[in-house]
């Protein structure tokens, strides 16, 4: 073996020393070395650097915390030839690896041109210097095929959107086979740890870890939407140097609501590289001369404080730059929804008498969920038919919004505009409008098939139909759901070679349709939901106010499902129902104040059949919505640390939210069930100003009878709290209010 081994060194090291001679300012968002030809982008507490070598390719040399403003991020360098089966191509980390010039790593980009070429080699032609970032243009070696990368740098956050743009400017047609955002490259080390998310419907969000090995791990969805199988995002930590409060994460997620891919390989030389954009399974794209194909958007993010620097660092970035509103968006509403109570038999008393009780606890929004339309008494007809069931609200919609609105709540609506019952009046005048394959089967899911959003005449329906439902109706809010995924994924109208855009073309149009339906009501906010959490992902958040994380509404398996969520998502947008005990799932009872408790760490929803509970439910939910109302805005815009963990079965948990100022702190604790009189640990909260005075209050459950009213955050923070916690599913809320 050894005579194939070849020289390893380095060589041509790239111009080394020198001051540098950076252009932009230092605190710029980029910067551009002409002499070494390195970029830099700084933000946050983050620096990423790459550099054009002698060969003119793109080569990522640094990401992590931040450097010093006159340090070097190293040097672009020509790699040689590992070996003779692995190649300078292979083992130099690009910022953009395009398949061609034997290249066996993953690749960002993959193209076939009707001559049968499948060769494309990327060299840097220009860049620009952008406000936020830099915008680099690379070509082909020999054909007329351009590609975009775009670098947008968060200044709070240090974290980067990458996306790339590739453009046909050759004289015939090219197939795009796999397109990705970015690759990113992780500094050399042995002891990665990937952490990822996995599920399925009711059991969404368990955060799953293994080492980062040779090889390669695919996180992915083949299934046109987002999926429960796995969400788009990912974070690597270095096993036994980080933690949930200390040490390097490196972390990312895609902005994309259709078939996605995230792949983390380790190279034969130990390099660890990321790659997401398209899922290039069953994936083709032709590109006429003159057009071009823009990727999803890939966030890739830093923190030195652990998995919990991480989220909240994410958790900011998508309140202040990815939700709709941005950090002015409004806080979430205490909502109620009829799901879970009536199911399908929704008519217009049954609606009323729920509204009637919801608002006498201080529900803002109620929100009338599947069941009102067309012939929808069960799930096997009427999706499509999005008018009025007049069996059951024969005077229209009206009487029951104006009640709500009477009652001093906005009115919601459920709607899953994607689909189509067979059994429905719109696929019986359209059944050509689904997704299919002439001559095969088409697979249904919950009775439903899916409406081909590619097409406009589709598309246009669909924002007429909402557009027309919101106009006519008092309607603040839409649950919109979407409960299966895509089968025998045909467009037959397009020419063959076209028909595979499809998944490209459905999602974009998908998102037209919410921003233009948002742009025409500027009021209307939007729930994404797909059978719960199917559809979570930063593509569909910059639309939507909230999303569902799961129909799993057991407020102990909520506690797990909300801790995976929150890895990668902000408790703003995270709704969570209180819902009726025993609960469907688990058959598990628990107290009214327990499923607050767990609900209240998120955006508070309520969806208990209101009309079998006592008195005292009522007194007790008044209670808790009131106590969620003085700290929702702690625990919807503030920074959240995950105490005590409740995966791995774990017999207790703990998550406290602080607000950005440290004036308020709300802690939520529980344990699963004691036993042998254990003793329990004192709970030790973080974030406070050590120097503030802060008063303990509890919302529900007690601490330890010693524990003192006041102290200062450093008390709370060193000495901790005790809460007197025994007992099967039992858990206490506290608020510190900073004393003036
Ligand atoms: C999905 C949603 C539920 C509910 C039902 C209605 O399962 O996730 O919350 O809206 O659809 O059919």
């Amino acid at each position: 073996m050894s005579s194939l081994r070849m020289d390893r060194r380095l060589v041509c090291l790239a111009l080394l020393g020198g001051a540098a001679g950076w252009t932009g300012q230092a605190g710029a968002a980029a910067r551009y070395d002409d002499k070494t030809k390195v970029f830099r982008l700084d933000g946050g507490d983050v620096t990423y650097a790459f550099g054009v070598n002698a060969q003119g390719q793109v080569q990522s040399l640094y990401w992590g915390g931040r450097l010093g403003d006159g340090d070097s991020p190293g040097q672009p360098v020509s790699v040689r030839d590992h070996s003779s089966v692995d190649l300078s191509v292979s083992v130099t980390p690009q910022e953009f690896p395009a398949q061609g010039g034997g290249m066996f790593v993953e690749p960002a980009l993959k193209v076939a041109w009707p001559d049968g070429v499948r060769d494309v080699v990327l060299k840097y032609v220009s860049h620009r210097v952008t406000d936020q970032g830099l915008i680099l243009r690379l070509k082909d070696i020999e054909r007329e095929l351009y590609v975009e990368l775009r670098y947008v740098m968060d200044p709070e956050s240090g974290i980067l959107a990458r996306s790339a743009v590739v453009e046909n400017r050759a004289k015939t047609p090219v197939r795009i086979d796999q397109l990705a955002a970015a690759a990113l490259t992780l500094p050399i080390e042995t002891d990665y740890r990937l952490q990822y998310l996995t599920g399925r419907w009711a059991a969404e969000w368990t955060v799953e870890t293994r080492p980062v090995a040779p090889g390669s791990t695919v996180l992915e969805s083949r299934r046109g939407d987002t999926g429960h199988q796995n969400n788009p995002w990912f974070a690597i930590d270095r096993d036994g140097v980080s933690d949930e409060e200390t040490g390097p994460v490196w972390f990312g997620a895609l902005a994309w609501s259709g078939s996605w891919r995230i792949s983390v390989d380790q190279d034969t030389l130990g390099k660890v590289r990321v790659v997401g954009g398209f899922n290039p399974f069953d994936f083709a794209y032709r590109l006429q001369p003159g057009q071009s194909l823009e990727s999803p958007v890939f966030y890739a993010g830093y923190s030195g404080q652990g998995m919990g620097g991480a989220s909240r660092l994410m958790h900011r970035f998508q309140r202040e730059k990815i939700l709709p509103g941005g950090p002015k968006a409004p806080l979430r509403p205490v909502l109620y929804n009829s799901w879970e109570a009536t199911e399908f038999a929704v008519d217009e008393p049954g609606q009323v008498a729920l509204a009637e009780k919801a608002a006498t606890i201080g529900v803002e929004r109620f929100v009338m969920d599947d069941g009102w339309f067309g012939a929808r008494n069960n799930d096997k007809a009427g999706l499509g038919d999005w008018t009025v069931n007049r069996a059951k609200f024969p005077n229209g919609l009206k009487p029951l919004i104006d009640k709500v609105r009477g009652l001093g709540m906005e009115f919601g609506l459920w709607v899953e505009p994607e689909m189509v019952n067979p059994d429905s009046d719109l696929y019986r005048a359209h059944p050509d409008w689904v997704i299919n394959f002439p001559t095969r089967p088409r697979t249904q899911g919950r009775n439903q098939l899916m409406l081909n959003l590619a097409r406009k005449d589709v598309r246009d329906h669909l924002l007429k139909v909402l557009d027309d439902l919101v106009s006519q109706n008092d309607i603040a809010f839409l649950k919109w759901d979407h409960n299966r995924n895509w089968s025998e994924p045909g467009w037959p109208e397009q020419p063959v070679e076209d028909q595979q855009k499809i998944y490209v073309e459905f999602v974009r149009n998908l998102y037209w349709i919410i921003a233009e339906l948002r742009r025409r009501h500027p009021k209307l906010e939007i729930e994404s939901c797909a059978g719960g959490g199917g559809r979570v992902d930063l593509g569909i958040m910059a639309l939507t106010d909230q999303v569902w994380p799961s129909d799993n509404t057991d407020p102990f398996d909520r506690l797990t499902i909300q801790d995976g969520f929150t890895h990668a998502y902000a408790p703003a947008t995270m709704m969570c129902w209180v819902t009726d005990s025993p609960n469907w799932v688990n058959k598990r009872t628990t107290s009214l104040e327990y499923r607050f408790l767990s609900s209240m760490q998120g955006g508070l929803g309520i969806g208990a059949n209101l009309n079998h509970w006592k008195d005292e439910d009522f007194a007790t939910a008044k209670k808790m919505v009131a106590e969620y109302k003085t700290i929702r805005k702690t625990v919807q815009r503030g920074d959240l640390y995950r105490l005590i963990s409740p995966r791995d079965g774990s017999e207790r948990s703990a998550t406290l939210s602080v607000s950005p100022d440290r004036g308020q702190a709300a802690l939520f604790a529980f344990v699963h069930s004691t036993t042998k009189l254990d003793p329990l640990p004192r709970i030790q909260l973080r974030g406070l100003d050590p120097k503030a005075t802060y008063r303990l209050r509890a919302m529900a459950g007690a601490a330890d009878p010693a524990t003192l009213a006041q102290a200062s955050g450093a008390y709370w923070m060193e000495y901790g709290l005790d809460v007197a916690l025994r007992g099967d599913f039992q858990a206490a809320g506290f608020v510190l209010d900073a004393t003036a």
